[in-house]
């Protein structure tokens, strides 16, 4: 009995939304190898469209990323939250054996690595990629000769595939941050744009940069996003403004109807926009990498780069050497009112929100999103003007930005 008490070395509470979860937190070898090991098999799952498996492996991921201490042996992991059995075999796996039998061959399988390159086309889901597998579609070689149609995003995230897939560095999201700057305050002085999303977190890279956008005196930030677009593709060069690609969506938040009768989820209705930036070399230059994590062949990109750099009518520039680089940018506006619950709703981690999410509704009886807070007893809506206090109305400790790395 003194022993097991003795065991129980951690004390983590339950959802990620009441921890610190800092970006090194993984302190130790095996809890770094762990983690990763259960955020593939998370990521498979997601893939294989079992989205109750995934979020069952991110929160035992997570956990492991919010222990203060190196695990040394499977009983310092009793009575840890949200490690469920399966999570614990590939602990114990990874920890007897140095690694785990089911991560390497899902690592190794041809059907993830197949989804993987695939999903990883900007415009392409778990839906479409599936569909293509059963077409014996593999690789973006494959999926380019076979002449399936593609949409308008589609087309733009494979022929920028190589660019989407390399991480964005710091250094290009001020780059993309001052020009987002000049944009909106172009259009509409007195603006306010706050970086969201992992940069605001604390990431060093990311795998696009999100903004939110919103002006002090509420309304005057309706229909801002299409004259944003415009300024924006009106820029950088007689030829070609800044956009690559932009989908821009209208407000359609509506509080009496999508407000407590909807289920808290994570789709919201804010302005928005998501788009792809032409952001210039020289904006950056110095700081790019050129690692890239993507899982295609070099043959494969090398003909594909070949083959839109002739396509794209850059073939006066030789290969990898364009004067501009694509980078995905997400643009948000919010009304004032909602800026608290639109900055806390977009700055994730994307289990950090969803743990959030779940915590109003299961312990407090309160439906959170982006844009309100309601109580359920009370019946009405909670105001906040900062993230602090929507912390406090949840009665949870507030957690700053770079501490929501779950
Ligand atoms: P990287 O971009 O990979 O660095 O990570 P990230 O944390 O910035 O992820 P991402 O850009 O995908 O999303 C940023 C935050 O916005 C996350 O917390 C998401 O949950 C949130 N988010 C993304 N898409 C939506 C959406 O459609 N609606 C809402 N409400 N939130 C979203
Ligand atoms: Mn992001
Ligand atoms: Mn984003």
């Amino acid at each position: 009995q003194v022993n097991e008490a003795e065991a129980v070395v951690f004390n983590i509470p339950s959802y990620a939304c009441q921890r610190r979860t800092a970006l090194d937190n993984h302190n130790t070898v095996l809890t770094f190898v762990s983690q990763d090991a259960l955020s593939l098999l998370a990521e498979n799952a997601e893939l294989s469209d079992e989205d109750g498996r995934g979020v069952a492996f991110r929160r035992a991921a997570a956990v492991l990323k919010a222990l203060p201490e190196p695990v040394t042996g499977m009983t310092q992991l009793r009575g840890l939250p949200c490690l469920g059995g399966h999570s614990l075999r590939v602990i114990k796996d990874i920890l007897e054996d140095g690694a785990s039998g089911e991560v390497e061959l899902t690592k190794e399988s041809e059907r993830f690595k197949a989804l993987k390159v695939l999903t990883g086309i900007f415009g392409v889901g778990v839906k479409t990629a599936e569909r293509w597998i059963r077409e014996q579609i593999h690789s973006l070689q494959q999926l380019q000769d076979s002449g399936q149609t593609l949409n308008r995003a589609q087309q733009a995230g494979l022929e920028h595939y190589d660019d989407l897939n390399q991480p964005v560095t710091k250094a290009e999201a001020d780059a993309i941050g001052e020009i987002v700057r000049e944009a909106v305050m172009s259009v509409l002085p007195g603006a306010q744009i706050t970086v969201i999303g992992g940069f605001r977190r604390g990431k060093l890279t990311g795998h696009d940069v999100d903004f939110l956008v919103t002006h002090p005196e509420e309304g005057r930030e309706v229909g801002l996003m299409p004259k944003v677009v415009s300024w924006l593709e009106s820029q950088f060069s007689a030829l070609q403004g800044f956009l690559l690609y932009q989908k821009t969506t209208r407000n359609s938040y509506l509080e009496s109807k999508d407000g407590p009768a909807r289920p808290a989820s994570n789709m919201d209705r804010f302005e928005r926009c998501f788009s792809i930036f032409k952001l210039p070399e020289e904006e950056t230059r110095g700081t790019k990498q050129t690692e890239t994590l993507t899982e295609n062949t070099p043959e494969d990109t090398c003909s594909l780069a070949a083959n839109w750099q002739v396509k794209g009518g850059e073939q006066m520039k030789p290969a990898g050497h364009k004067a501009w680089r694509a980078v995905r940018v997400d643009l948000v506006v919010s009304p004032i009112s909602q800026f608290a619950f639109a900055l806390l709703g977009w700055t994730g981690s994307k289990l950090f929100e969803r743990e959030l999410r779940r915590w109003a509704g299961h312990e407090k009886a309160m439906s959170l999103s982006s844009h309100a807070l309601y109580d359920n007893k009370q019946s009405r809506y909670l105001r906040a003007t900062s993230e602090e206090e929507i912390f406090a109305h949840l009665g949870l400790d507030y957690i700053p930005p770079s501490e929501r790395n779950a």
